[in-house]
């Protein structure tokens, strides 16, 4: 059978580079090998990307968990990527503008992509912002699909059974990506509605930061539940005020309510919002020392769409997602997250 497809991962990827390398070998059209990209560092005066093809594990972002054989990390951005007919991007939001710089003219117009990123990018258009799959259609000139869901990634690559969403455009790239992503432990359901699963992806990581407020404030289950609740109203008026055709359905599938309840219980974003109220210090302090080169989305995110309700004038109709970006930006005391809402 003719092998004619090729993947490349972008890095922490390593998670679902794990599902991915496993389930390409089921296939007899899909090319064994999966490129990784890998933005080199030094870990021990080794380059990662060594480390990663001599000893299977990426040391540094998920360490104790074996890679597939068949993952092969590698430094190059555009050796990785030239040949590819499927891309899937997972790099932190802030980095994908320069990656689809670097890409643009070498990706060939048949190869499909997938974005994992929650995150929006900010522009200065009508929305104030552009979604990362439009970057990636825009820049490269591929169609590009969209995966989120409640998926903290040392559980996915522990093979602990969890859902995700696949928002798809044109109906056979959902059903592709899905091949590609789904497995007994990580299921996958595809809609309709790209727009919808990218910006649950990317909203949902500001209330995580109310999450993790109300626990540093030890409030107790019923302020969370109830910073929850009011969040899910916010990210769904938002999604539908930019965008009209973002369904309904979309916030009750994984990427929309059950990301929620897993981002404000156990994500990075609640972590670190949680140790701001316990140690006073800032945000980027505690990014610097509990992430290990991790990055923290949430607080950026939330400037980033404080930037579009202030100048557009909704800040009153977003007070969660407004006193939160207040909280992280100037200094109001984290107990506000319950008074202003
Ligand atoms: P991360 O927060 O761990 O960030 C570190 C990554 O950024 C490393 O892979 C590092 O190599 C890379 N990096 C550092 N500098 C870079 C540069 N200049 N250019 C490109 N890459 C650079 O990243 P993550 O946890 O893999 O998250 C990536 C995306 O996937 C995010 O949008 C995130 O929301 C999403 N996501 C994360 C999880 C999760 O549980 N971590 C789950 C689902 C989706
Ligand atoms: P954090 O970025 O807050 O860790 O959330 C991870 C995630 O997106 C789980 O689905």
């Amino acid at each position: 059978m003719l092998i004619t497809e090729c993947i490349s991962l972008f890095h922490r990827g390593s998670a679902v580079a794990k599902i991915v390398g496993g389930n390409v070998q089921k296939y007899d059209h899909i090319q064994n090998e999966v490129k990784m990209w890998v933005f080199e560092e030094q870990v021990d005066g080794q380059n990662l990307t060594e480390i990663i093809n001599a000893k299977h594990e990426n040391v540094k972002y998920l360490p104790g968990i074996k890679l597939p054989e068949n993952i092969v990390a590698c430094p190059d951005l555009i050796k990785t990527c030239e040949d590819a007919t499927m891309l899937v991007f997972v790099v932190p939001h802030q980095f994908v503008a320069s990656v689809c710089r670097q890409l643009k003219g070498k990706i060939s117009p048949k190869c499909k992509a997938i974005s994992l990123i929650k995150g929006v990018d900010v522009e200065e258009n009508d929305n104030g912002f552009r979604l990362i799959t439009d970057m990636i259609q825009d820049s490269l000139g591929i169609r590009a699909c969209m995966l989120s869901g409640a998926n903290i990634a040392t559980e996915v690559a522990e093979e602990r059974f969890c859902e995700t969403t696949i928002g798809y455009r044109n109906k056979a790239d959902g059903e592709l990506f899905k091949e590609i992503f789904n497995t007994p432990t990580f299921r996958v359901n595809i809609v309709e509605d790209v727009v919808g699963v990218e910006l649950c992806g990317a909203l949902k990581n500001i209330i995580a930061i109310g999450g993790g407020l109300v626990d540093g404030l030890k409030l107790g289950d019923n302020t969370k539940a109830a910073i929850i609740r009011i969040g899910l109203y916010e990210m769904r008026k938002f999604a539908k005020m930019f965008y009209a055709d973002v369904k309904d359905e979309t916030f009750f599938e994984s990427c929309g309510v059950a990301d929620l309840v897993t981002t404000c219980a156990g994500g990075r974003n609640r972590k670190v919002a949680e140790a701001h109220v316990t140690t006073g210090k800032s945000f980027d302090q505690l990014e610097k020392e509990m992430l290990g080169g991790q990055k923290l989305q949430g607080t950026s995110t939330a400037k980033d769409m404080y930037g579009i309700l202030s100048k557009k004038g909704l800040c009153k109709e977003f007070p969660l997602m407004t006193t939160i970006y207040r909280i992280c930006y100037e200094d109001l005391p984290p107990i506000r997250i319950v008074e202003d809402i």
